[in-house]
């Protein structure tokens, strides 16, 4: 057996925990022969700290062989001590009428404790992965606080839009979701995102060829995808959960393991596809390394899509704008 990964998730006592912690425990997101140890964070406070202790109970009760430890704790450095991969889940969720962005000034000032920690204890090969929103500005201020760890470490989650943009695709053609491929949303986690349908495949065929239908994919799909967290939150009350669980295996698995695939993945621009240098935009990644992405530069893009990515790197400029003293 190989020797236990240390796993620190925050806001372990919410909705997306409750659907994935059991997951994490089961392998599914490290794999069948790797142990992990939970180190669990919630805040401070009695009733979180209550819940959060209904929720180890649950994790014992599921008697998973891989699971080789938990540790519940109000105390970031207890939570981050050698961890290998930092989920950073604990946050305010948006309520109907908000936006992501309504969210920063509360839910920012989270990612500079934790950055700072993070870079403060965690292991020298920690990853982290940034889920609350709004998730790119969130991750950027985080990773602002590194001295020690690679900016690269940082990544935010934008795999619940690439999933939802496929299994929109893969509806309209009838075909299974598995053979949808190369499906990239580029930008910010919010409204202006744009999953690009031109560059993305349905067994090897341009999607637009396959769905011949333009109109549909510009005026339907784009704001479909843009606005399905929305759509939740309306039938729902509050926002997905298990949609964002299975998005964050998928997430942490296509950056364990190499490949030829295209991720979804928003890291610190390198001014690729027009994005300013240093906001954190999600772009077409492939895996190199277990841990190790580069960007993928070879996607065209025609004006129709030029424009969309110029407009959601615009409100990652302004969301930088309204947070940089929180970049210190
Ligand atoms: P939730 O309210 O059910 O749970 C959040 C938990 O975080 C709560 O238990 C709260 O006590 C805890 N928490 C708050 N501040 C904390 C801190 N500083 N340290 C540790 N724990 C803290 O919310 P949820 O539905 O689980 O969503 C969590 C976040 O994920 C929200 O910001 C939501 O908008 C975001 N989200 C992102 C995506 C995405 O695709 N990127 C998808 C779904 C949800
Ligand atoms: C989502 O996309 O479902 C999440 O970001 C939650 C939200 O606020 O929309």
């Amino acid at each position: 057996m190989n020797k236990p990964l240390r796993i620190a998730v925050t806001g372990a006592a919410g909705q997306i925990c409750y659907a994935l912690l059991p997951r994490i425990a089961a392998g599914e997101m490290f794999g069948p022969d790797q142990p992990i140890i939970l180190q669990l964070l919630e805040l401070p406070l009695e009733k979180p700290q209550q819940a959060l202790a209904g929720v180890a109970m649950e994790l014992e009760d599921g008697a998973y062989p891989l699971l080789s430890g938990i540790v519940c704790t109000g105390d970031p450095a207890s939570a981050f001590r050698d961890a290998d991969w930092c989920l950073l889940i604990g946050s305010k969720p948006r309520g109907p009428g908000m936006e992501r962005a309504d969210l920063l000034k509360d839910n920012g000032r989270i990612f500079v404790e934790q950055g700072r920690i993070i870079d403060a204890v965690a292991s020298d090969a920690c990853r982290v992965v940034v889920v609350g929103n709004p998730c790119n500005t969130n991750c950027m201020i985080a990773a602002h606080q590194a001295r020690r760890l690679p900016r690269s470490r940082f990544t935010a989650m934008t795999r619940l839009d690439q999933n939802r943009a496929v299994a929109q695709i893969a509806k309209r053609a009838q075909v299974s979701v598995s053979a949808v491929h190369d499906l990239v949303v580029y930008g910010n986690h919010s409204p202006t995102m744009y999953p690009d349908f031109v560059n993305a495949r349905i067994n090897g065929v341009p999607v637009p060829e396959v769905i011949g239908d333009l109109g549909w994919l510009r005026e339907s799909f784009v704001p479909a995808v843009a606005q399905r967290g929305a759509e939740i939150i309306k039938a729902r009350g509050v926002s997905s959960a298990a949609s964002a669980a299975q998005a964050l295996i998928d997430h942490v698995r296509a950056l364990r393991t190499p490949g030829a695939a295209l991720h979804s993945v928003a890291v610190e621009s390198d001014g690729s596809y027009g994005f300013a240098p240093g906001v954190w935009a999600s772009v077409p990644v492939r895996t190199v390394a277990p841990g190790e992405y580069r960007i993928d530069t070879r996607c065209a893009h025609d004006d129709w899509a030029r424009a969309k990515l110029a407009a959601t790197n615009a409100e990652l400029v302004a969301e930088r704008d309204t947070v940089r003293e929180m970049l210190t």
